[in-house]
């Protein structure tokens, strides 16, 4: 299990490997963590007050920032996240390495909500989320191990009873 407090992983080190979970030398997790720390300025939450950013990676290196974007009509709110990931795809980019998410929490690493979670799986389990706090400390999971026995894309093309066919 991981020590919160120094960013390390909460999956075990055998499962890392096995699943090539970014290491703490790879060169590009501090610079997206700034990155996302920076996004978080951009935060339109005048409701909520509560800012955050997210820095996204894709397969080949580009990154897409996000903040949370409010509205009036409250449920229309966008989440940093979900930002991010959609900035990407609009542009061409499903596959994905990992995305960083900052907070002004001192305390507490800033978590993903459970819609942002589906929304990440649509694109795979196998990517990580850095969780941070303002201080560049971070935990880092797996799309998988936020939202496990997810449902995906894959579920919709498996065998239904024939009452599911109309
Ligand atoms: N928020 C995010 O942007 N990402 C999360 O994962 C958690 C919550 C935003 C949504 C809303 O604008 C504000 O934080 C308070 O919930």
């Amino acid at each position: 299990m991981a020590n919160l407090n120094t960013g390390e992983r909460l999956v075990s080190e055998a499962a890392t490997e096995a699943r090539k979970l970014p290491t703490e030398s790879d060169n590009w997790i501090k610079p997206l963590l700034h990155k996302s720390q920076k996004a978080k300025e951009f935060a339109y939450c005048p409701y909520s007050k509560f800012r955050v950013g997210a820095a996204l990676v894709a397969h080949d290196g580009t990154v897409f920032t996000g903040c949370n974007v409010e509205n009036a009509c409250y449920n229309l709110g966008l989440c940093a996240e979900r930002t991010a990931i959609t900035k990407a795809v609009s542009e061409g980019y499903r596959s994905f390495k990992a995305i960083a998410i900052a907070s002004d929490m001192e305390e507490e690493f800033i978590s993903t909500c459970g819609g942002c979670r589906q929304f990440m799986r649509e694109f795979s389990g196998k990517w990580s989320v850095f969780m941070t706090k303002p201080d560049g400390s971070y935990i880092d999971m797996l799309v998988e191990d936020l939202l496990p026995v997810s449902f995906c894309t894959d579920d919709l093309k498996k065998k239904k009873a024939s009452s599911g066919s109309t």
